[in-house]
C-alpha cells in the first residue's frame, strides 16, 4: 500500500477545465496537478465540450447524452477538481453552463463533494474572481470546497513552459499542498 497521510489509493478525483481550447493553462494545470496529486489519487480530466447550452425545455423531455454523462461521471466520483480561467471577471460561459445542468433535480451530484478550485492566468490576478464566483456557487450547490491555500496562479506565461509543462517549482509545490487538502477532506467526509 502506497496511501499518503490522507489519500488513499482508492481516491478518484474528476478533473473540469473551464477552457476548451487546446492551449489551454488551466487544462495544463489539470495535466500537472495528475502529477502532482498524493499516492493513492487519480485524476480524470473530463472534456465538457459536448455539453449542450442549457434550455429546461430540453431537460423536461430528458437530459441529453453528453448531461447523463456528465452527471454520473460527477457522481461517481470521490471529489471533483476545477481548473477554470477568469471571463470578464467571472465563471466562463461554457463551465457555468455544465455547472447549470448539474444543478438540476434530482440526486443533484455536487450535493456534498469534496471540491477544489484553482485557476490561472496570463494576468496577475491568476483567475480570482473565476475563483471566487465558483465558491459562491457552490455553497448555493451545497459542495465541500478547499479553502486553502488558495490556487490562483498569475503569470501563466513565466509558470508553465512552451509544452504547457507546469516548470515553476513554488508553484508545483502550491499545487501539491492543495491536493493533499482535498484528498484530506475527501477523507475527513469518508469518516463522517
Ligand atoms: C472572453 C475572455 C475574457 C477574459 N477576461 C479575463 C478577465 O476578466 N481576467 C483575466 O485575468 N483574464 C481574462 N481573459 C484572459 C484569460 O485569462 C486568458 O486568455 C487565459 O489564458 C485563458 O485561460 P486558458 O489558457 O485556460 O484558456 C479573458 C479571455 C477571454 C477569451
Amino acid at each position: 500500500m502506497t496511501g499518503g497521510s490522507s489519500a488513499t489509493p482508492t481516491t478518484r478525483v474528476l478533473g473540469l477545465s473551464g477552457s476548451l481550447r487546446a492551449g489551454s493553462f488551466n487544462t495544463a494545470l489539470l495535466r500537472a496537478a495528475r502529477e502532482l496529486a498524493p499516492p493513492g489519487m487519480s485524476i480524470e480530466i473530463f472534456d465538457i465540450a459536448s455539453i449542450p447550452f442549457y434550455n429546461d425545455d430540453v431537460r423536461l423531455a430528458g437530459y441529453p447524452d453528453a448531461v447523463v454523462e456528465f452527471r454520473e461521471a460527477v457522481r461517481a466520483a470521490d471529489g471533483v477538481l476545477i481548473a477554470s480561467p477568469e471571463y470578464n471577471r467571472s465563471v466562463p460561459g461554457v463551465l457555468k453552463n455544465a455547472i447549470d445542468w448539474a444543478s438540476r433535480r434530482p440526486d443533484q451530484p455536487f450535493a456534498g463533494k469534496p471540491m477544489a478550485i484553482m485557476g490561472v492566468s496570463n494576468g496577475a490576478l491568476g483567475a480570482a474572481f473565476a475563483n471566487y464566483h465558483l465558491r459562491q456557487i457552490f455553497v448555493f450547490m451545497d459542495a465541500r470546497t478547499v479553502n486553502g491555500p488558495e490556487v490562483m496562479i498569475g503569470g501563466a506565461r513565466t509558470k508553465f513552459d512552451d509544452s504547457l509543462n507546469l516548470v515553476d517549482e513554488p508553484t508545483r509545490r502550491f499545487v501539491a499542498d492543495h491536493l493533499e487538502k482535498l484528498a484530506a477532506l475527501i477523507a475527513a467526509l469518508r469518516r463522517i
